[in-house]
C-alpha cells in the first residue's frame, strides 16, 4: 500500500457496460481481527483457516509478534501459539496498529491489565481517531492510559492489581468500545457488564460465548473476570461489507449478474442487505448454513431499478461501513436518497461524510450534507473525475463503483489504500467486465 500521496498510486476506472461472474471476497476483517486477538490469549495452538491478506487484519498479527506472540502460516492455514493472558510480553519497542482502529482498541483492552506498560501508534488516519471513547471506561476500571489529548499513541500502564469490574453503558454505538471493555473485563475482580442501547456487531460475545440479555432494545453483555480462553479452529466467512461493493454495482449497472459465494450474514452486520431490498435490489440468498456459529450463505445480485429511501435510527450501526457504497446506490436510485443519524461517519478512517459529499459532487452528483449524514439526488448522469481516496479504504472502493457509471473515466487518487480490507479489488472487478 503507497501513500494517498503518492502520484503513482492512482487507478483509473473505466465505466462498465455490466458486470458478469463470481468474485473471491477476502475474510472477513472484524472475524479475523478476533480470531487473532483471541487465538493470543488462549493457552494451546488454534488453527485459522482462510486469514486475509488485508492490511488491517495483518497489523493485528504483526501487533501480536510483538507481545511475544509466535504463530507460522501453512497454505491452508495461519497457526497461532496461544500464551494465555498473562503468558503476553513487553513489547521492546512501540506497538504499529497501522491504519486498523480495530486493531488500536480490542488491543488496548487486553493489554489492560498487564504487569507492563505498552505503547500503540498508528498511521496519520488512526492518529487522529478518538481514543477518549476506550479511555473513559478503562479508566473506570482503574486503568491508567497516557494519551495525545484523547488521540493516539496510547500508553497502557501497567496494572498493580485485577482491574475493577464495571457496568458500562455505551455512550456511542461501537463495537470496538464494548469488545474493549469487555476484553479488559477478563482482567477485573468480577463480572463487567457492557450495555449497549442499539445493537452493533456481536462477533466477539458469539467468538467468545459471552452470556448477552435483551431487555427491550438494550442489550445487556457480561464477561467473568478471570474467564480463560481455549484454543480452538476458526474459519472465516467472506466478508459481507467486502461484498456490499458487489451488491451496489451488480445492482446499478444493467444486465448485471454477480455470484458472491460463503458470505458471512450476521444480522448485525447486513443492514445493507435489508435496505438495497427496500430499494427494489434483486439480491438471493442460496445455500444458508452456520460456520464457527456465523451464518453464512451464497449470494446472488441481478441488475434491478431502484428508488431512493430514507435510513436513520437503530439500523445505522447495522451497515455503518457500507454508507459510502450505500450513496453510491442512491446515484442509481430514482428520487431522493437521505442518511442521517449516522454522525459516527465522522471519526472513521477519514470523514465518511465530507469525503463522499466531496467525492460524489466531483462526478456531478446533486449532494446535500448534514452534520450527522447526507442526501442524494438519483438519476443524475454522472461525469468523469479525478478524485480522492482520502487515505480510506471505503472511499477508494465507492468511489471506483460510481466511476463505472460515468460518461468518461474516473481516476482514484491513493488508489492503493483498499488493500487495507481488499486486497485485490480492482482486478476483481476488472475480472467482472
Ligand atoms: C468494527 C466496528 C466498527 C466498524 C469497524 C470494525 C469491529 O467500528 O466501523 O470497521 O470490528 O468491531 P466502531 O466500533 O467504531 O463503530
Amino acid at each position: 500500500m503507497k501513500s494517498g500521496t503518492d502520484i503513482s498510486d492512482r487507478r483509473k476506472i473505466s465505466p462498465a457496460d455490466r458486470l458478469v461472474g463470481v468474485v473471491e471476497l477476502p475474510a472477513d476483517k472484524s472475524i479475523a481481527h478476533r480470531s487473532a486477538l483471541f487465538a493470543a490469549i488462549a493457552e494451546g495452538d488454534s488453527h485459522i483457516v482462510g486469514f486475509p491478506d488485508s492490511a488491517d487484519p495483518r497489523s493485528t498479527l504483526s501487533c501480536l509478534r510483538q507481545l511475544g506472540v509466535s504463530m507460522e502460516e501453512t497454505s491452508d492455514s495461519l497457526v497461532i501459539h496461544g500464551r494465555g493472558l498473562d503468558g503476553l510480553k513487553q513489547s521492546e519497542g512501540d506497538i504499529y496498529c497501522g491504519n486498523s482502529g480495530t486493531t488500536m482498541r480490542l488491543l488496548t483492552g487486553i493489554l489492560a491489565g498487564r504487569s507492563f506498560d505498552s505503547t500503540l501508534t498508528g498511521d496519520a488516519s488512526l492518529s487522529k481517531r478518538p481514543m477518549g471513547r476506550i479511555i473513559d471506561p478503562l479508566d473506570q476500571m482503574g486503568v491508567q492510559i497516557d494519551s495525545h489529548e484523547g488521540r493516539p499513541p496510547l500508553t497502557i500502564r501497567a496494572a498493580a492489581s485485577a482491574l475493577k469490574a464495571i457496568t458500562y453503558e455505551l455512550p456511542v454505538a461501537s463495537a470496538q468500545v464494548k469488545s474493549c471493555v469487555l476484553l479488559a473485563g477478563l482482567s477485573a475482580d468480577g463480572p463487567t457488564t457492557v450495555i449497549e442501547p442499539q445493537s452493533t456487531r456481536d462477533h466477539t460475545e458469539r467468538m467468545i460465548g459471552l452470556a448477552a440479555m435483551s431487555m427491550g432494545s438494550e442489550r445487556h453483555i457480561s464477561v467473568e473476570g478471570g474467564m480463560t480462553m481455549k484454543s480452538r479452529l476458526w474459519s472465516i466467512p467472506a466478508d459481507f461489507s467486502a461484498a456490499a461493493f458487489f451488491l451496489v454495482a451488480g445492482s446499478i449497472l444493467p444486465e448485471s449478474l454477480i455470484g458472491l459465494p460463503r458470505v458471512g450474514l450476521n444480522p448485525t452486520r447486513t443492514g445493507l442487505l435489508d435496505v438495497l431490498r427496500a430499494m427494489g435490489a434483486d439480491i438471493t440468498i442460496d445455500n444458508e448454513r452456520e460456520i464457527a456459529g456465523e451464518p453464512i450463505g451464497d449470494l446472488v445480485v441481478k441488475h434491478s431499478p431502484l428508488t431512493g429511501v430514507r435510513i436513520d435510527g437503530a439500523i445505522i450501526s447495522n451497515l455503518i461501513d457500507e454508507i459510502p457504497i450505500l450513496c453510491v446506490a442512491a446515484l442509481a436510485a430514482e428520487g431522493v436518497t437521505s442518511i442521517r443519524d449516522a454522525g459516527e461517519l465522522r471519526h472513521k478512517e477519514s470523514d465518511r461524510i465530507d469525503a463522499m459529499v466531496k467525492g460524489l459532487r466531483a462526478l456531478g452528483a446533486s449532494v446535500e450534507e448534514f452534520d450527522d449524514g447526507l442526501e442524494i439526488e438519483g438519476g443524475v448522469q454522472l461525469r468523469g473525475a479525478t478524485v480522492s481516496a482520502f487515505h480510506d479504504h471505503r472511499i477508494a472502493m465507492s468511489m471506483a463503483v460510481a466511476g463505472l457509471m460515468g460518461s468518461e473515466p474516473t481516476t482514484i487518487e491513493g488508489a492503493s489504500i483498499a488493500d487495507v480490507s481488499f486486497p485485490g479489488f480492482y482486478s476483481a472487478i476488472d475480472a467482472l467486465r
